[in-house]
């Protein structure tokens, strides 16, 4: 299929997801991606930071090292580089559709209004490292900081950034919530106190919408 209107240009579709820590992205990745291998395409699942070798060793530091927020962003930037170039580029010149688990509307919403690094600094870096490549389509849970804090405690140990108070992803969320009023068209806003068969049933329809699941 071929995908004129993507800003990346290549004949893939790219699909990434966002929420705070908890709001329930990775109860949906798998069945999102069995959804539209349904439809006989290639999917590729990945996530940042990660998704090489590489990359992934520079999760590990960025999840559980001590570092500046300069650090901190420059390394994001590094993974997503390692990440574009070496896996999401080719699978989306193969025609695949890829899923990421975050991408750079993470660095927006954590390192921008979470940690106060200044948006235009990240945006200089998204051009310089990124080109054109942005996912097509953004799926966004929005969940109230509290609640996924609940969620968290339940399901795992805590690593660096899941370690924030309330008040941290009060701003990460807010950071979302104008990325999504700065381009309103790439993402579909999902309520994640919602349960998950409604909020799949959503995400079938969107998917279904764009041609990507039957
Ligand atoms: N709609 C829902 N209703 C109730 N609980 C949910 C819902 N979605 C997910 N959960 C639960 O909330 C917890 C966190 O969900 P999940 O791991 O999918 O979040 P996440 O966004 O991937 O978090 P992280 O960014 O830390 O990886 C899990 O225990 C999951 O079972
Ligand atoms: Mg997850």
């Amino acid at each position: 299929m071929s995908n004129p209107d993507a800003s990346h240009g290549q004949p893939g579709r790219f699909l990434s997801v966002e929420g705070i820590d908890g709001a329930g992205k990775s109860t949906h990745i798998d069945w999102m991606a069995d959804r539209c291998r349904e439809s006989g395409r290639e999917v590729v699942v990945t996530r940042e930071p990660g998704g090489t070798p590489l990359a992934e060793r520079l999760r590990e530091l960025l999840l559980h090292e001590a570092m500046g927020i300069q650090t901190e962003l420059l390394l994001v930037f590094a993974a997503r580089s390692e990440h574009a170039a070496a896996l999401i580029r080719p699978a989306l010149a193969r025609g695949a559709i890829v899923i990421c688990d975050r991408f750079t509307d993470s660095t927006h919403a954590y390192q921008g209004e979470g940690r106060g690094v200044a948006p235009a600094w990240i945006d200089q870096l998204e051009a310089a490292v990124l080109k054109r490549l942005r996912p097509d389509r953004t799926y966004l849970f929005d969940l109230p900081a509290d609640i996924a804090a609940q969620r968290r405690a339940a399901a795992r140990a805590a690593d660096r950034f899941e370690q924030e108070d309330v008040a941290f992803f009060e701003r990460v969320r807010a950071g979302y919530a104008r990325r999504v009023a700065e381009d309103r068209g790439r993402f579909l806003c999902l309520d994640g106190r919602e349960s998950i068969d409604a909020l799949r049933s959503q995400l079938a329809a969107d998917l279904r919408r764009l041609g990507l699941a039957g």
